[in-house]
């Protein structure tokens, strides 16, 4: 048996951002990981796999559509789809292997299996119990099931998103259920790579919760990359052969049942905390009643030294705001001061052209009855986004009426998440639109689409 200050357990992006802290604040720490790698979700089988098959098709998609405009002439690349898993693979080796290293860089024991927690101050790993001053749970989230419907990876027919990154070759027919972030972003990697993909939304728009310009003009550019929705509808069952799924949806507006064929049926409905085998029933640990782990304004639940970040918690699942949750709370653990402001949590959907946004949306200020100001600026302005065949999209900022405060924005357009990250710190500084506009942008960048919006809060953007 081992004593540690902090065991954590899970090693996703909230684990083992949480574990390095703890370790560079002078804890001694060790994170429990019962899968082969390191990275959890986001590294294996989430964000960093499915850029890299978005990056690679991404190419394709340019070399098909845009190559011969610019005199590059020449037949297009044929895919190689086990290569590009290949690839993929390798992007995910490097990174869990990265972790790995910070792990013993860092110092922090790797207790490799999976954990349990037979009482306060306590973690099982396989046969041996460690002791803990304190406990940090990160194990994250898994696919929500959709009732009705059956995944089956191995068989690759009915598929989640982790399946949807290993099908053993290119669908012909493809249905997507649910217009989600994980939906989109895989659906746009299976319609580069050919297959015919029809999402089915129980919504009326795309992403729920979403500024709404940018859902309007984030679904006709889908369309016109040859994705076909179904919006209102409902899916209630997907039946299967051996080689086939049938997808089975009522429209909210009424009418008979729907059927769509498809060789892979990929379901995108949502993911939900996961925390299983854990033992929190026996430990007496509060719950939301959806299901996340309770926990107060330091992450604390309400058992004495047990604590709890990430996806298994309230907020958004995001790696991102993990890894904050993962910092803040070692520096809590450490005696000193965590802090995450929820507020400035960017969201980005990793398509072509890319969406962020961060804050609150015009709408919601709106429905609280606060007075707002608007600022719009397209990309077709913007001499840098049409030199790469970018120009669709536009940034949006919204301030308050009075004041000038930034309290949102959206973008859609090239590389916006990472032009969101401008007015991500503008918000933290509590800046105004005018602060964003007064600041000198680099010409030509696709920042200065940023700056133009900002000059629409006040007396106009110049190149509109
Ligand atoms: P989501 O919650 O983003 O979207 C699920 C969609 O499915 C919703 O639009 C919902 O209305 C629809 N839906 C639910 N039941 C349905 C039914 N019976 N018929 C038709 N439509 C139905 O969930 P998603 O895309 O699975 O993502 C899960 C989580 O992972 C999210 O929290 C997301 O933020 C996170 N994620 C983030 C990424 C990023 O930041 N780029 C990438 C991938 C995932």
């Amino acid at each position: 048996m081992a004593s540690y200050d902090v065991i954590i357990i899970g090693a996703g992006p909230g684990g083992y951002v949480c574990a390095i802290r703890c370790a560079q604040l002078g804890l001694k720490t060790a994170i429990v990981e019962g899968r082969e790698t390191l990275g959890g979700t986001c590294l294996n089988v989430g964000c960093i796999p499915s850029k890299a098959l978005l990056h690679a098709t991404h190419m394709l998609h340019e070399a098909e559509h845009n190559f011969a405009s610019m005199g590059l002439k020449g037949k297009s690349p044929s895919v190689d789809w086990d290569q590009m898993k290949a690839y993929k693979d390798d992007v995910i080796g490097q990174n869990t292997s990265g972790v790995e290293f910070l792990m013993k860089k860092n110092k922090v024991d790797w207790l490799k299996g999976w954990a349990s927690i037979p009482e306060a101050g306590k973690v099982k790993v396989g046969d041996d119990t460690h002791e803990a001053k304190n406990i940090v749970i990160a194990s994250g989230s898994v696919p929500s099931a959709l009732p009705g419907v059956e995944v089956d990876n191995e068989k690759g027919i009915v598929v989640d998103s982790t399946g949807a990154l290993e099908l053993p070759k290119v669908p012909k027919k493809m249905v997507v259920i649910g217009a989600g972030v994980i939906g989109l972003e895989l659906g746009s990697v299976y319609a580069r790579l050919g297959a015919e993909v029809t999402v089915v939304e129980y919504m009326d728009a795309v992403c729920p919760g979403m500024d709404k310009d940018v859902q309007r003009t984030f679904k006709r550019i889908l369309e016109k990359q040859g994705l076909t929705f179904i919006m209102g509808a409902a899916v209630q069952g997907v039946e299967t052969t051996k080689t086939k799924g049938k997808v089975k949806y009522q429209l909210k507006s009424g009418g008979d049942e729907n059927q769509l064929d498809a060789d892979v049926v990929l379901v995108a409905t949502g993911r939900k905390p996961y925390a299983d085998g854990l033992g929190l029933d026996a430990l007496g640990v509060k719950l939301t009643d959806r299901g996340q782990i309770a926990t107060d304004g330091h992450w604390a639940t309400n058992v004495n030294g047990l604590y709890a970040i990430g996806d298994v918690i309230e907020g958004p699942m995001l790696a991102h705001k993990a890894e904050d949750e993962g910092m803040a709370v070692a520096e809590v653990l450490a005696g000193k001061h965590g802090h995450v402001n929820y507020g400035v949590i960017p969201g980005v959907v990793y398509t072509t052209p890319e969406v962020a946004t961060v804050g609150a949306t015009e709408d919601a200020l709106k429905a609280e009855g606060r007075r707002v100001k608007v600022g719009k600026f397209n990309f077709m302005g913007n001499g840098r986004a049409k030199a790469v065949h970018q120009g669709e999209g536009f940034v949006k900022i919204i301030t308050d009426a009075e004041t000038d405060r930034i309290l949102g924005a959206a973008i859609i357009g090239p590389s916006a998440g990472d032009l969101i990250h401008e007015l991500c710190v503008a918000m933290e500084f509590g800046a105004s639109a005018e602060d964003v506009a007064l600041t000198c942008h680099a010409h030509p960048t696709y920042s200065e689409a940023v700056r133009e919006a900002a000059l629409a809060c006040g007396d106009g953007a110049i190149h509109s």
